[in-house]
């Protein structure tokens, strides 16, 4: 028996109707902001991301599903989006277009990580990019929609971590001194960590491992080493969150798993999902553009939600409108000709957004005993007596309560 392949998994009704009601509500408050989708492809040069999510991340090191083609070139399946829609921007020249592009995805992204609740090797995300600007208000836009889009999906108990990781000249002397201090306890750091602690000092801040939480809580701080134009964009983006009503917190160690981040980085985390508890990750990311190797520079910010982390904050909370919706009515013929009739019954009542499906013809007991498994609101019964009458037998399938319509009062009578 071929099975689906550790770390991925089917999503199957009724679960994934849950899934399309996220989605459109996901793609509603992106309309609601201005965002527009772009679909970028599944596989990439593989150069792409190392270059743009940086070598010495897990993700670039470890977890990548990359393979060479019959042309002899590397690809890799994306293991995250915003490389992506920053290549496609430059590639399509959209800095020629006016204004700040805000542009928006959801699709499948691949990561070799081990698997356990909420973390998968085939995972979804919903994201967004707003690019071609660097100031702050564009900061403060990118996390209003986020609070928005889990409000929206009846999320309200997410914490918000906010931090700044500077610019190129500030963060430059944080590395250099984060690099000097480590050096002192290399010994006592993970293997990981010791290796990091040399080629990329920022990523021993986000270390899990216990045996070196003890040396990170003596590192110093980053806002400690912002220059002035970095401390002013980090005020603005907090005072920004304030006047709108988002809560935070500062946390000065959200440095996050990828190289690209520039000023603002932030976090949602989400108390129902445990250990994999970020349902959401952003930040600003000034100097990308230029490390992919374009002359345009591109600066912008954006978040990818997890969404199968989401969807279980949203199994969690159950809020309203998120259940699956039931089928309207259940077309239960008890001949051929009757079949024919409910047949043609049904294909008005599509037209007029009821949800319909016509069993092939059969006994009632039976046909009822379907209606009743199918979750339907409401069956019709239908033989020739009806068909001879015009009036057929619209069954309530929770209340059991059975009324004679005609087949112009079915719509209106089913509610
Ligand atoms: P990220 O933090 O790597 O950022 O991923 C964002 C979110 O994707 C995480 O917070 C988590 O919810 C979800 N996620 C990541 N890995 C997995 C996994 N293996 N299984 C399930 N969910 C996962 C990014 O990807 C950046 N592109 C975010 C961004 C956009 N920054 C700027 N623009």
């Amino acid at each position: 028996m071929i099975k689906a392949v550790k770390g991925t998994r089917d999503i199957l009704p009724p679960v994934s109707g849950v899934w399309n009601q996220v989605e459109a509500t996901a793609r509603e408050v992106f309309r609601s902001f201005n965002y527009h989708e772009i679909r970028t492809p599944i596989f990439e040069e593989t150069a792409l991301f190392s270059r743009g999510v940086g070598e010495e991340t897990d993700i670039v090191s470890k977890e990548m599903y990359t393979f060479d083609d019959k042309d002899g070139s590397k690809l890799t399946l994306r293991p995250e989006n915003t490389a992506s829609v920053i290549r496609a921007y430059i590639e399509h020249r959209m800095d020629q277009i006016p204004g700040t592009k805000r542009l928006y995805y959801l699709g499948p992204m691949f990561r070799r990580e081990r698997p356990q609740k909420g973390r998968y090797r085939q995972f979804f995300q919903i994201g967004a990019e707003a690019i071609g600007n660097d100031s702050p208000v564009l900061d403060a836009e990118i996390i209003e929609l986020v609070s928005t889009l889990l409000g929206s999906c009846g999320i309200h108990d997410s914490r918000l971590l906010i931090n700044s990781v500077g610019d190129r000249e500030s963060r430059g002397r944080y590395v250099a001194e984060l690099k000097e201090r480590l050096s002192a306890y290399l010994p006592e750091l993970s293997v990981d960590s010791q290796r990091r602690a040399v080629t990329n000092p920022l990523r021993v801040l986000d270390s899990k491992d216990p045996q070196d939480q003890p040396i990170v809580e003596k590192l110093p701080n980053i806002h400690d080493f912002l220059n002035e134009g970095c401390r002013v964009h980090f005020a603005a983006v907090c005072r920004y969150l304030t006047d709108r009503g988002i809560a935070y917190e500062v946390n000065p160690r959200l440095v996050r798993g990828l190289d690209y981040y520039t000023h603002t980085t932030f976090e949602f985390l989400h108390g129902a999902l445990g250990a994999q508890n970020a349902i959401c990750g952003g930040g600003r990311y000034n100097g990308l553009a230029e490390s992919l190797g374009s002359k345009v520079p591109a600066p912008g910010i954006g978040f990818s939600i997890g969404q199968d982390r989401l969807l279980m904050a949203v199994e969690d909370a159950k809020p309203a409108g998120f259940e699956p919706r039931p089928l309207d009515l259940f077309v239960a013929p008890m001949t051929e000709d009757a079949f024919n009739a409910g047949a043609r019954m049904a294909k008005g009542l599509r037209l007029v957004g009821k949800s319909v499906e016509v069993a092939p013809a059969g006994k009632v007991k039976k046909l009822l005993e379907l209606a009743s498994k199918s979750g339907a609101r409401y069956a019709l019964l239908i033989g020739d007596d009806e068909i001879a009458a015009g009036r057929f037998g619209l069954k309530n399938l929770a209340t059991g309560e059975q009324v004679p319509v005609t087949a112009e009062e079915l719509a209106g009578s089913m509610g």
